[in-house]
């Protein structure tokens, strides 16, 4: 296959013309020696592309983008041009959401461990529901909502026991994981819901886990949430809000293939159909995943043994996913060159586990030549640190040959902010 051919399918925006490689009409070269690396690069037309065709699946559906795949204000404020609501984990993800241009009435809000001061500021928002994931929140909630004079509007996120075939560490929709209620005690916990005084029983949550690649175990959730919903209508509690969380896999090895929106609507609409609710999704990594490349440029060569390594300066403090899952993310040079070397492509920080890819084939490159690491969109900056005291790298967005930088690269000062001694 050739190289543009293989390119176009982790993004049509990423392409090489004249051997160089571009990402949105935006020669990332220049781009890279403008900015400096590491550097994370985002395409808007990648992102409104992949929200454009949830939206065409799914028609009437809220798609509220799960802002923990790429908080950056100027991505969330692209999902809010597209009339995304947010799928958030904490109260700062909520303020984030609101600061990037997201209403707060498409805001959903789950996660194991609110603390009261994150409930209190979301029911100031007055955000669409919470997201809640066990009684002891739900007491707290309701509490809390009575001492403000409100009314909590809540979906209880189940756990529908399945298993989403998919990396242990991203799994969260079995019973063995920390998250939601059990699908089988859910239906006793809505109904004692139901009579709190401050609190609003409006929906149904689910999110078994993400990187799916196979859609089987969102057929068997789906269908689970919705048996219960038909349990809680016979009961006379009345479900305005489906949420089947987020979870749609992306390419991350030259031979993914991965299922489209589309064909997650195909599955999931017929199950839903006599269903008098509004859908919610909570895509992260499918919208922004493939709309993101961290460039890093390469600082010195090493031969050891039978072995090269690639330095970069892109370690595990940027992209923390080969360290933390052993994922596979896909470089490429920024400059193609016919001659190939293989290698380890290895990071600057202090550990061995700090490689990025192990045993690739790529263009020769040279001290300061730049790579390109793909499917970086979605959990990548989000993820980093300041690890070995490196300061995290700038953020910008490309769309059609020009470009704007959304968050600068960090200084040492930065990272001392208020620190003394
Ligand atoms: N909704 C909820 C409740 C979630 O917990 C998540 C992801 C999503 C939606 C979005 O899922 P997505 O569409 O992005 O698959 N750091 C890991 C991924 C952790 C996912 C956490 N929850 C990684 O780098 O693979």
């Amino acid at each position: 296959m050739g190289s543009n051919e293989l390119l176009k399918e982790y993004s049509p925006y990423l392409e090489y013309k004249d051997g160089v490689l571009y990402f949105d009409g935006v020669n990332l070269q220049e781009l890279a020696k403008e900015l400096g690396t590491p550097l994370y690069v985002y395409s808007a037309n990648h992102i409104r592309d992949q929200i454009r065709a949830y939206k065409e699946a799914f028609k009437d559906a809220l798609i509220a983008y799960a802002v923990k795949a790429n908080f950056n204000l100027g991505v969330i404020n692209i999902a809010a041009q597209e009339g995304c609501g947010a799928d958030t984990v904490s109260g700062g993800e909520i303020y984030r959401a609101i600061k990037g241009g997201i209403p707060a009435d498409k805001i959903v809000y789950a996660g194991v461990g609110k603390t009261d001061e994150e409930l209190r500021y979301a029911l100031e928002q007055d955000i669409l529901m919470f997201n809640a994931e066990s009684e002891m929140e739900i007491e707290v909630l309701n509490e809390l909502a009575g001492s403000m004079g409100k009314k909590a509007r809540i979906a209880i996120r189940v756990n529908p026991d399945v298993d989403p075939k998919t990396h242990p560490k991203i799994a969260t929709g079995m019973k063995k994981s920390k998250f939601g209620i059990d699908i089988k005690k859910a239906f006793e916990v809505y109904k004692w819901a139901a009579k709190l005084p401050n609190i609003e029983v409006v929906g149904i949550h689910c999110h078994i886990g993400s990187q799916l690649l196979d859609l089987s175990p969102f057929e068997e959730a789906v269908q689970k949430v919705a048996d219960l919903y038909q349990k809680l209508k016979k009961e006379g509690i009345n479900i305005k809000y489906l949420d089947i969380g987020g979870g749609l896999g992306i390419k991350y090895k030259p031979e993914d293939k991965v299922p489209t929106p589309k064909d997650l609507a195909d599955i999931v609409l017929p199950i839903v159909k006599d269903l008098d609710v509004q859908l919610i999704l909570e895509p992260g990594r499918s919208i922004a995943g493939n709309g993101g490349i961290l460039i890093t440029q390469v600082q010195f060569l090493k031969d050891k043994d039978d072995k090269k390594f690639v330095i970069v300066d892109a370690g595990f403090n940027d992209l923390l996913r080969p360290a933390m899952y052993g994922s596979y993310h896909h470089i490429v040079a920024v400059k193609e060159n016919p001659e190939k070397i293989t290698c380890d492509i290895v990071g600057p920080i202090c550990e061995t586990g700090d490689i990025l890819g192990e045993n690739r084939t790529i263009c020769k490159v040279n001290r300061k030549d730049y790579l390109a690491i793909l499917s970086a969109g979605a959990y990548g900056f989000v993820m980093s640190s300041h690890y070995n005291m490196r300061p995290r790298a700038a953020e910008v967005i490309v769309e059609n040959g020009s470009y704007k930088v959304t968050r600068p690269r960090e200084d040492w000062d930065y990272i001392l902010w208020k620190e003394t001694v």
